[in-house]
């Protein structure tokens, strides 16, 4: 067999010292993949807050001096498939997933990914998103834009609480992140909670009304808690929340944790993904993560309320449930903005703004 032979271009960083950049490597397609392992010509990669932050907390001394790929999620064709990999996945199948990876060599923002399907997953075969006319992005975009977020909230409400229904009541902290977008449909629509209170900038509120929450109050107008607490007496009759899902890094609740979440008996949650501060994503530190206060949280054995980290990489059976939602319109993945793979530091740039309202994409093709 004759050698084929492409120019693999990939996003990577070495360690916290060096700029993100682009590196090329060639590429034999006729043999770089095992017989379990398919190559997947990537169309668009999307990124995530875990990609700049691995980056800023990357020591060489620990990390080592070789170059990381950037990114997780990932929409692409099959263009490859080893002799033993299960016939499910077929050269021409488009795909997408999560390639889960910390500093490996194999990431998402490049063009030629490969991955041993059987174990690499999350992968799916991608299906179309209802569009309306002139829709500006075509099904590839959609597809890299949601496995990661979407698993996320999806997890957060499968894994923890198990008896949702429409009595139930959820706070937001964080409203108009991608990973709350997701959040806030799959709870409305798939575990059809009846109220959901979300807490944004007043900016937001008219953007974040449609999504389908049931109440919002500002962030910078006023105190959360009591903006929270005057809502909670005017429209919930003073109940409390089953679960309090914070997807920006907050501890306001803390203090008064009791009159806002119902008692650990009632199988309530304070679910976290982002810790319990802000991070400054310009200047991301390991402290930022593994904070006193953070960690008290989670060992005091004497408190009285289910804390829990969301998955980073979240395990279950999401991204069926997210394809069918997707076919039946309960959830179109939001985009913030695409760019060509040659902008990627203006895509990591918009990322870092902290004011993205959806996904922020890289095209490959
Ligand atoms: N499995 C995991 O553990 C996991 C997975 C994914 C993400 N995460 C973490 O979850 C967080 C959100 O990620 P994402 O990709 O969904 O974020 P994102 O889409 O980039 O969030 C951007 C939005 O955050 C809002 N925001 C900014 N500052 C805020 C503040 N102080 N309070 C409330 N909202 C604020 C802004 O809207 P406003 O107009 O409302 O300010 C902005 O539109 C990150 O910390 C990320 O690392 C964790």
């Amino acid at each position: 067999m004759s050698n084929e032979i492409v120019t693999n271009k990939s996003v990577t960083f070495v360690n916290n010292t060096t700029p993100v950049t682009i590196t090329s490597s060639e590429l034999d397609l006729t043999s770089c993949y095992q017989d379990d392992e398919v190559v997947i010509e990537i169309h668009a990669a999307a990124l995530n807050p875990i990609d700049f932050m691995t980056h800023q907390l990357c020591n060489s001394y620990i990390f080592g001096n070789y170059p990381k790929t950037y990114s997780r999620d990932y929409s692409g064709v099959i263009i490859k498939a080893g002799k033993n990999v299960d016939n499910r996945w077929k050269i021409g199948d488009k795909v997408n997933g999560m390639y889960n990876h910390i500093y490996g060599e194999r990431g998402t923002l490049t063009h030629y990914l490969i991955l041993n399907p059987a174990k690499d997953v999350p992968i799916t075969h991608m299906v179309e998103v209802p569009k309306e006319a002139n829709d500006p992005y075509d099904d590839f975009v959609y597809a890299a834009a949601w496995p990661l977020t979407f698993g996320t909230a999806f997890s957060t409400l499968n894994d923890f609480k198990k008896d949702w229904n429409s009595d139930s009541k959820v706070l937001v902290i964080g409203a108009s992140t991608s990973v709350s977008y997701a959040f806030v449909h799959i709870a409305k629509k798939y575990f059809n909670i009846g109220t959901v209170v979300g807490i944004c900038s007043k900016n937001s509120i008219e953007r974040n009304k449609k999504l389908g929450y049931d109440y919002l109050v500002p962030y910078d107008e006023g105190s959360i808690v009591e903006n929270v607490r005057k809502l909670k007496q005017s429209v919930l009759e003073n109940d409390r929340f089953d679960m309090i899902f914070d997807s920006v890094g907050n501890h306001d609740f803390f203090p008064v944790i009791d009159q806002f979440l119902k008692p650990k008996v009632k199988n309530s949650f304070y679910v976290t993904i982002a810790g319990n501060n802000k991070v400054n994503y310009k200047n991301i530190s390991w402290r930022d993560f593994i904070s006193l206060g953070s960690i008290l949280t989670a060992l005091n054995p004497f408190k009285k309320y289910n804390w829990r980290l969301g998955h980073p990489y979240p395990s279950n059976n999401f991204i069926e449930a997210g394809n069918e939602m997707i076919k039946k319109g309960t959830y179109k993945p939001p985009i913030d903005s695409v760019y060509e793979f040659e902008q990627y530091k203006e895509a990591i740039d918009r990322l870092m703004s902290n004011r993205a309202k959806g996904k922020v994409v890289v095209k490959m093709k």
